[in-house]
């Protein structure tokens, strides 16, 4: 028998939701902010977010990368799972989500463990090169960026971390077209990629977690 993979039910979710409370008031005022703000609502779910905070907590992490900084609600559960010793390196495009984020990290009483950096990743990753290897390298940005961002990770990332990837499912369409890859848009071509070097990597084991978006975790082997 197939075992299904994922859960379907939104009774489950809700089930999940109202056993384990997430979202405190910080996580809230947070939302709220980047909401206010003008932010697309596009940040992980509460619950997501507790998967990053535990697959920190898990590994020891004191030093996460995380590419997609948006109003911060993702950094604050990685912050989470790093504790007071650990420091967020988190990188952003826009200068206007990165202000935002800049509150919401003060507000949180976090900033003091926070690195951000505005403008394009690929540019701006060089900069922290000396400070590694790192432990943890999220990526929840441009879909099109992502098997560039795994390169940086895989040299980057210390035997043992993680690197981390939001929306591997590509919003539903990561089985479309699999007989005629060029007719996919250039976002799930990457999407695909990032999956696909992960998996056949011998440096890495890896997993997707069946999350609603798709949450690719590998395990850096060697
Ligand atoms: C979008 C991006 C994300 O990273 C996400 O988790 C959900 C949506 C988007 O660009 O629409
Ligand atoms: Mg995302």
């Amino acid at each position: 028998m197939k075992k299904t993979f994922g859960q379907a039910d939104p009774m489950i979710g809700d089930y999940v939701r109202s056993l384990l409370q997430v979202e405190d008031d910080i996580l809230t005022s947070v939302r709220r902010e980047s909401l206010a703000a003008g932010l697309p609502e596009i940040q992980l779910s509460e619950l997501d977010g507790r998967h990053l905070e535990i697959l920190a907590r898990m590994i020891g992490a004191r030093k996460t990368v995380e590419i997609g900084t948006l109003g911060g609600y993702s950094g604050l559960f990685l912050l989470r799972g790093m504790g007071p010793e650990g420091h967020l390196f988190t990188f952003e495009i826009s200068a206007s989500n990165a202000q935002v984020a800049h509150r919401n990290f003060k507000l949180a009483g976090v900033d003091h463990q926070v690195s951000q950096y505005v403008g394009p990743a690929l540019e701006n990753l060089n900069q922290i090169t000396s400070e590694g290897p790192f432990d943890l390298v999220f990526i929840d940005a441009d879909k099109g960026g992502y098997p560039q961002y795994l390169e940086w990770a895989e040299r980057n990332l210390r035997p043992g971390g993680l690197v981390i990837g939001d929306n591997t499912f590509a919003f539903g369409r990561i089985t479309e077209n699999l007989k005629a890859e060029e007719e996919s848009a250039p976002s799930v071509l990457a999407l695909r990629k990032f999956n696909s070097h992960l998996a056949q990597s011998p440096h890495f084991c890896t997993t997707i977690f069946p999350t609603g978006e798709g949450l690719t975790v590998g395990v850096k082997i060697s």
